[in-house]
């Protein structure tokens, strides 16, 4: 894992309280491709838990995260975390049973137990891309084996939603989701961007090289959008396959949704 965790202090919370925005339904994208991609490794966990880190000035994102993964994964635990103890006090009254709130950060407290997944939404965004590398090692360093934590942003509806899935090991993958209905160009994803990446829309950086090439192949499809914007982001990325080692899937394409290895992506090394 690149990155030292940013404190070996026990007891420590690590991290600093940011602005709390946030809205009902923005993590939508980011939770389906939880249920379809983690839900069954979640299921296999003899104490299954998921933390929902950050949750914000109110805990919707926590109760929606609850509501779509419960029914995938029988006796789930969701714990939200937050850094800001007047944000914990006022999620306290929707605790439910298999849902609870407390005070935390990236050390994500759990009383010994190893949650499988943990979502930072919009979290990271907010801190310097020189702690990324920190924060992603601490909260990793927590996670039940075979576990993940997903750092991700999106935009204040959830329209446009990127995010990266770390293990123990490091960064493993990056996604980028669209709402295609209305979308002008695939490139309009570069301001939600996680920190790891958003600094590094520039040429000569493969992040800007894949936004690139996929405004154009966008382009080159613009003929299917005769046959609906699905059809075209469809061939958008058939057209870029060639090039980037997209996860093959095309229910995830359908969706407006790609996913990438981390290496394809990640930083061009300084220097
Ligand atoms: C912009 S809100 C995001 C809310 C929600 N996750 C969403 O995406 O809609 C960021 C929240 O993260 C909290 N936060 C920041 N650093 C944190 C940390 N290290 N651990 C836990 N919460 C943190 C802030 O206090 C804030 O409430």
């Amino acid at each position: 894992m690149p990155g030292r965790p940013l404190t070996s202090r026990p007891g420590a919370v690590v991290g600093t309280v940011t602005r709390g925005t946030t809205n009902p339904n923005r993590l939508r994208r980011c939770d389906r491709w939880i249920v379809a991609r983690h839900a069954r490794y979640l299921r296999g966990l003899p104490e299954p838990v998921v933390v929902d880190l950050g949750y914000g000035a109110s805990p919707v994102t926590a109760l929606e995260l609850d509501d779509r993964l419960r029914p995938h994964v029988p006796g789930l635990e969701v714990v939200g975390i937050e850094i800001d103890p007047a944000r914990v006090a006022a999620a306290r009254p929707l605790e439910r049973p298999g849902l609870t709130f407390r005070r935390g950060g990236f050390e994500v407290p759990l009383d010994g137990r190893r949650p499988g997944l943990v979502r930072a939404f919009n979290v990271l965004r907010q801190y310097d891309e020189s702690q990324v590398p920190g924060a992603w090692a601490t909260t990793a360093d927590r996670l039940a084996p075979g576990g993940v934590l997903v750092d991700g942003t999106c935009d204040e509806l959830g329209r446009l939603a990127t995010w990266v899935e770390v293990t123990v090991h490091g960064p493993r993958s990056l996604t980028l989701s669209w709402r295609l209905r209305g979308l002008g160009r695939p490139s309009v994803i570069a301001e939600r961007l996680p920190k790891a990446l958003i600094h590094h829309n520039v040429d000569g950086e493969p992040v800007h090289a894949l936004l690139r090439d996929l405004d154009a192949a966008w382009e080159r499809a613009a003929g299917h959008g005769g046959f609906g914007v699905r059809q075209r982001f469809l061939a958008t990325v058939d057209d870029v396959r060639g090039r980037w080692p997209v996860e093959p899937g095309p229910s995830r394409w359908r969706l407006g949704e790609i996913t990438l290895p981390w290496a394809a992506v990640a930083p061009a090394p300084p220097g």
